[in-house]
């Protein structure tokens, strides 16, 4: 692989300035976003009266704990639009999540934030080792959902070439890479798995593409998903965080020279991890709930907002600017069973290490009686592996769960194809427990 670290010289000052200067502009911007969504939201002007406190009351970052939370259920009670703090016309683009489980999340731009998110954007593919002049097949989806447009949004600001492919249609993606020698791919990492599964299925062999990073995110995946993209494309394999209600992808981003966590653009988003259960912030180093409160957005400012990812707060290294653990996964993620926590993340790393099985996976829960069941459905890693290895596989898989996570479950090694793929997003987890 390629020795991607940009030039010094070519980040942006802020990325590497001093811890003092960070937190002086923070303050200054935390003042002004306080104001602004107090001024301006009904919603948070009424929040933040019944919780007694207003924007003047914040004196130093630490006061900002007084202030109270907003969570996803404010915004859908707000929807669509009852969340601007600017005026229907100021708004340059409007973003929403899919909605499939209720009323969809709104969120809008005005032309300063989209400006400060495309350079955010750029920030982050450029610390992922790309140019202005190199190209980038972004693959996530275009559309309301934020990833596509926001990618393609940085890629102007840096300077790239973008090809606009969106997801889907994985045999034309396999067909344009080789064809066009893009340097970098921004994709779900579960998607990137169907890419890859079609360089084989078209015979080429994906460490010959042009492909130097990938660019993933949207989703959880694991180190050990990392080990096995970056083995297979001979690429680097970099993680991008962000989500919609605080702006899009581009919240934080791995550096491609150090691939230690997230390096936070704390100048625009600023971080907290608070203990789930009783909302009080803990110290950096300790793991909790992630909350975001905007610095710069006009259109949708968003104040102490509980992102549910679970992740810890780690200094600066490539950068000054803080950084965030890999997330683990979501709190609405963790599956309860039998009174164990598990997460996803945590079935990926070890069917990472079984050998025969291919990366994909879902988990099935059921009941039968009163107790919750869990059967991880697999498949096995080519059509030549035979009945007995796929069982051994399975029986493997079953003892490592066993024994790390402390949970017995059911393993289905299936057909090649048996999982099935996405095109974006992953849906990990199948729920066939009766309701309530
Ligand atoms: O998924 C933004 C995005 C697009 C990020 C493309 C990176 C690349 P939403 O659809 O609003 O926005 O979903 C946000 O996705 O709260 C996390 O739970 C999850 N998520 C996003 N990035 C990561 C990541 C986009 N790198 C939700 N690791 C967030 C783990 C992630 N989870």
């Amino acid at each position: 692989m390629k020795d991607l670290t940009p030039d010094r010289a070519s980040l942006d000052p802020i990325e590497i300035a001093s811890r003092d200067e960070i937190e002086a502009l923070q303050l200054d911007r935390l003042k002004w976003s306080l104001r602004h969504a107090y001024d301006n939201v009904p919603f948070y002007r009424k929040s933040f009266d019944a919780a007694g406190v207003h924007p003047d009351d914040l004196h130093t970052l630490s006061d900002l704990a007084k202030f109270p939370f907003t969570v996803k259920t404010d915004l859908r009670d707000n929807y669509p639009f009852d969340m601007f703090a600017v005026p229907r016309d100021q708004l340059r683009r409007i973003h929403a999540s899919s909605g499939t489980t209720g009323q969809p999340t709104v969120v809008g731009y005005t032309q300063n934030d989209l400006t400060n998110w495309g350079n955010v954007v750029a920030r982050s593919l450029r610390a992922a080792g790309m140019r202005p002049g190199d190209m980038l097949h972004n693959a996530y989806g275009y559309g309301l959902f934020t990833g596509g447009l926001g990618i393609h949004l940085g890629a102007d600001a840096l300077g790239l070439a973008t090809i606009p492919i969106s997801g889907g249609m994985t045999p034309r993606q396999v067909r344009l890479i080789t064809d066009f020698q893009p340097k970098g791919i921004t994709v779900t990492p579960s998607y990137a798995l169907s890419v890859l599964d079609e360089f084989a299925a078209q015979g080429i062999d994906p460490r010959s593409s042009s492909l130097e990073v990938g660019i993933f995110g949207a989703e959880p995946w694991t180190n050990a998903m990392r080990r096995e993209i970056e083995q297979a494309f001979d690429m680097h394999a970099v993680d991008i965080y962000g989500l919609s209600e605080v702006m899009g992808p581009g919240v934080s981003m791995e550096c491609v020279e150090s691939k230690d966590g997230l390096h936070i653009w704390e100048d625009h988003f600023y971080p907290e991890i608070i203990n789930p259960e009783t909302g009080q912030p803990v110290a950096d180093g300790e793991r909790g709930e992630l909350v975001f409160t905007s610095l710069t957005k006009e259109a949708f400012p968003i104040i102490r907002y509980r992102t549910r990812d679970l992740t810890r707060l780690l200094a600066g290294t490539a950068r000054t600017m803080r950084r965030m653990e890999k997330v683990t996964g979501r709190s609405d993620d963790m599956i309860i069973l039998r009174g164990v926590n598990v997460f996803p993340t945590q079935i990926e790393e070890l069917l990472m290490q079984t050998p025969a099985l291919a990366p994909h996976f879902q988990i099935e829960l059921t009941q039968e009686g009163r107790m919750d069941r869990m059967r991880v459905l697999c498949e096995a890693s080519d059509a030549g592996v035979d009945a007995h290895t796929r069982e051994a596989a399975g029986a493997a898989l079953s003892a490592a769960i066993k024994q790390t996570v402390g949970i017995s479950v059911a393993i289905t090694v299936g057909d090649v194809g048996a999982v099935p793929r996405s095109e974006g997003k992953a849906v990990r987890i199948l729920d066939a427990r009766p309701k309530g």
